[in-house]
């Protein structure tokens, strides 16, 4: 079973590991710390149920809003956590906060080559919606925009 939870302050050091490990180029330690406990945004951690008893976090998402759209930042699971359902349910418990807030559209950008997210995007409904040319660096890549209509 997986078990979401909102951030907190000490578990960012397991959140930094996941996400260094997971995405190029990483956010900074501010960055996320600046995520925690906002108004106007969700910061997911997921706990598998094997793990749940040490507090090992599996993955985290985080989502911010914007009048009424909201933007995906972040989503990532530990590589031995994989294929079981942790993305799926942080992108899922995204999409519900974003239907509880009134959200009329999700937009996120995401490697063109990163086809295990577009897969999980497309199976929640995202739709592409353009490119951005040598958007990401370490290394440059074109970002697909994707949008879900909530
Ligand atoms: C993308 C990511 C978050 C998916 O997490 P996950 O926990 O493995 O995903 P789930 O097990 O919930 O899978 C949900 C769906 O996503 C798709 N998917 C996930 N990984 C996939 C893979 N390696 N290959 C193909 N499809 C995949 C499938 O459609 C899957 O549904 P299915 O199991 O019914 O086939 C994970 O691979 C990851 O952390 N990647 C590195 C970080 C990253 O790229 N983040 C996105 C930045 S925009």
């Amino acid at each position: 079973m997986i078990r979401l939870i909102d951030a907190r302050e000490e578990l960012l050091p397991q959140v930094l590991g996941i996400e260094r490990e997971a995405i190029s180029p990483p956010w900074s330690e501010g960055a996320l710390l600046n995520e925690i406990g906002r108004e106007d945004g969700l910061f997911l951690l997921a706990l598998e149920e094997s793990a749940a008893a040490d507090n090992d976090i599996a993955g985290f998402c985080i989502l911010r809003r914007a009048a009424d759209e909201a933007e995906l930042y972040q989503i990532a699971v530990r590589d031995d956590c994989r294929r079981r359902g942790v993305g799926g349910a942080l992108l899922g418990a995204a999409l519900e906060y974003c239907r509880l807030h009134r959200v009329v559209s999700v937009y996120l950008e995401v490697r063109r080559s990163n086809d295990a997210a577009i897969r999980l995007y497309k199976k929640y409904g995202f739709k592409n919606e353009g490119r951005r040319k040598n958007y990401y660096s370490s290394p440059v890549e074109d970002a697909v925009i994707m949008s879900l209509p909530i």
